[in-house]
C-alpha cells in the first residue's frame, strides 16, 4: 500500500502506523448547515485523531469524501471577516514585492475561495490561478477579475497548470493544503509546477495551538492534518522538497506560515532550527502531551455542560456567538442543543435561516443578539474575540457576559 492509499490507521503522508489520542464521536460534516425542514445528514462520521509513529504528522483516522466537503454551496467565505481581508491583502503586497518581481511572474493559489488574496493580486495585473472546487466561491472569485479553475489541486491538476501556464514562482494555500487528504500528490505536483527557485508558501492551523491552547474545536472533517515543523520538514524531504522558513501568524488563533523550496535551493532562515527546537523542549510530538490533551479536554466538556445546565436552572438566557466550522464540533461534542442555547449569532449570510449540522442551533443575523440582549453570550467564534467584543461592546455595558471555553472554560 502507498501512503496515498490511506486506510484505517496508516499514515497519509508516509505509510506509518498512527495512534489515536482523542475522539470527539460521530459528527457531521462541519460546515454541512441544513435548512430547518431538512433532516440530519445521513453521513455521519467518527471525529478521531492520532499522530503518526513515524513522521509525528498528527491526522483525522477517518475521513469524509471531498466532494461531501467542497461543492457548489460551500459556506465558508474568506472574506467575510475585515481582519482576514487585511491580511491576505498584506500577503498580496509582499508576494507582489518579495518573490513576484521577475519578468512575467506567476502565482497559484490552492484554495482561492471567495477570492480574498488573488483579487489583489489581479488588480495588480500579475498572472496568476485560483484552483478553487467549491464552484459558489470560485464565481464571487472570478467576479473580482480572479482567474479560476474549478478543479481539486492535485498531481494531475499540476501537470494541466504547467502545460498552459509554465512553471510557478510562488503556489500558496491558507487553511486549505490540512484540508487535502491526497496530500502526496499535492507534493507530487508541486515538484512539476514549481521552479526551479520557486516557494510553495501555506498558511495552517498549528499543533501548538491545538495542543497548548486546548482548541480542540479546530478539529472537524475538513482539518485532516494539523501540522508542526517537526511533521512538516519530515513531509517535505520525502518528496525532495526543504523547510526554509516558518513564522508564526495570529491567524484562527495562531498558525504557522510554512515555505518549502527544493531541497537545497535556499538557504533556511534561522526560525526553522529555532522551531523545529522550540516543538522538541515542548515536547510537542510525544505520547504522553497527547494523552494529557485527550484528558484535558474531556473536562472542558464537563465544566462547559456544568455552567449551562447552572444558568439554564437558574433562569439566564445564553445565545450563541459564531456559526464557525468549530461550533459544530464543541455542540456535538458536548451535546449542547437548543434546549441550552437556542440559537447562536452569525454574520454570514448563507449560514442564517440554516441550522448548525448535528446541534441543529438556529443561526440567526447578528441583530437577533440585541433583541433582546441575553444574559451571557458563549463565544463560538473566539478566535473572533477582540473584533467581535469590540463590535457588541453595548452587550457588556447592558450587563450581558461572554462566556469561553477555549483554553478553558470562564466568563468574562
Ligand atoms: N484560503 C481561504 C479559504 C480557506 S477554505 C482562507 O484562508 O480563508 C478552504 C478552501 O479550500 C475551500 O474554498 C475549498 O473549496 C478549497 N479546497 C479544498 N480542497 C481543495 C483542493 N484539493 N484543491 C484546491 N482547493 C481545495
Ligand atoms: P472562522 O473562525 O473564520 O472559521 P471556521 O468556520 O473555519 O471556524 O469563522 C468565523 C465565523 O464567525 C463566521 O461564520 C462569521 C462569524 N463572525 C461573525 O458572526 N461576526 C463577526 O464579527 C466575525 C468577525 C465573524
Ligand atoms: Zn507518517
Amino acid at each position: 500500500m502507498t501512503a496515498d492509499d490511506h486506510s484505517g490507521h496508516t499514515c497519509r503522508v508516509c505509510g506509518g502506523k498512527v495512534a489515536e489520542f482523542i475522539d470527539l464521536g460521530q459528527q457531521p460534516t462541519a460546515n454541512g448547515f441544513l435548512l430547518p425542514h431538512e433532516a440530519d445528514q445521513v453521513f455521519l462520521f467518527r471525529l478521531a485523531i492520532g499522530a503518526c509513529e513515524s513522521c509525528t504528522m498528527v491526522q483525522l483516522l477517518d475521513e469524509v469524501p471531498q466532494e461531501f466537503r467542497y461543492h457548489a454551496d460551500y459556506r465558508y467565505h474568506a472574506s467575510g471577516s475585515a481582519s482576514h481581508r487585511r491580511h491576505f491583502q498584506h500577503n498580496a503586497e509582499r508576494f507582489l514585492r518579495t518573490e513576484l518581481t521577475g519578468p512575467d511572474p506567476f502565482i497559484v493559489e490552492i484554495g482561492c475561495n471567495d477570492g480574498v488574496l488573488l483579487g489583489s493580486i489581479a488588480a495588480a495585473g500579475v498572472r496568476h490561478l485560483g484552483v478553487e472546487p467549491s464552484t459558489n466561491v470560485a464565481e464571487i472569485a472570478a467576479a473580482k477579475g480572479v482567474r479560476v479553475v474549478t478543479e481539486f489541486f492535485d498531481e494531475s491538476t499540476a501537470a494541466t497548470i504547467r502545460a498552459e501556464h509554465g512553471t510557478a514562482d510562488v503556489v500558496f494555500g491558507a487553511n486549505t493544503i490540512c484540508h487535502i487528504a491526497h496530500i502526496g500528490s499535492v507534493l507530487r505536483g508541486l515538484d512539476t509546477l514549481l521552479a526551479p527557485n520557486g516557494i510553495f508558501v501555506f498558511e495552517e492551523p498549528y499543533l501548538g495551538t491545538l495542543i497548548d491552547g486546548l482548541a480542540f474545536d479546530q478539529i472537524y472533517d475538513e482539518h485532516v492534518f494539523y501540522f508542526s515543523a517537526t511533521s512538516v520538514r519530515n513531509m517535505a524531504e520525502q518528496y525532495g522538497l526543504e523547510l526554509v522558513d516558518a513564522e508564526h501568524i495570529p491567524m484562527h488563533g495562531g498558525e504557522i506560515r510554512y515555505t518549502l523550496a527544493r531541497a537545497g535551493a535556499r538557504t533556511p532562515a534561522p526560525a526553522v532550527r529555532l522551531l523545529l527546537s522550540d516543538e522538541r523542549t515542548r515536547r510537542m510530538s510525544e505520547p504522553e502531551t497527547f494523552t494529557t490533551f485527550g484528558h484535558t479536554v474531556t473536562m472542558i466538556r464537563e465544566d462547559l455542560l456544568a455552567l449551562l445546565g447552572e444558568l439554564k436552572a437558574g433562569g439566564k438566557r445564553v445565545v450563541g456567538y459564531g456559526a464557525p466550522a468549530k461550533c459544530t464540533t464543541v455542540t456535538n461534542y458536548c451535546g449542547i442543543g437548543p434546549d441550552l442555547v437556542p440559537f447562536v449569532c452569525d454574520s454570514t449570510p448563507a449560514k442564517q435561516g440554516h441550522l448548525v449540522p448535528g446541534s441543529r442551533l438556529p443561526v440567526r443575523p447578528p441583530t437577533a443578539f440585541a433583541d433582546p440582549y441575553p444574559d451571557y453570550a458563549l463565544l463560538f467564534s473566539w478566535n473572533h474575540a477582540e473584533e467581535i467584543m469590540a463590535k457588541e461592546n453595548d452587550f457588556r455595558t447592558a450587563g450581558g457576559r461572554w462566556i469561553h471555553y477555549v483554553p478553558e472554560v470562564r466568563v468574562r
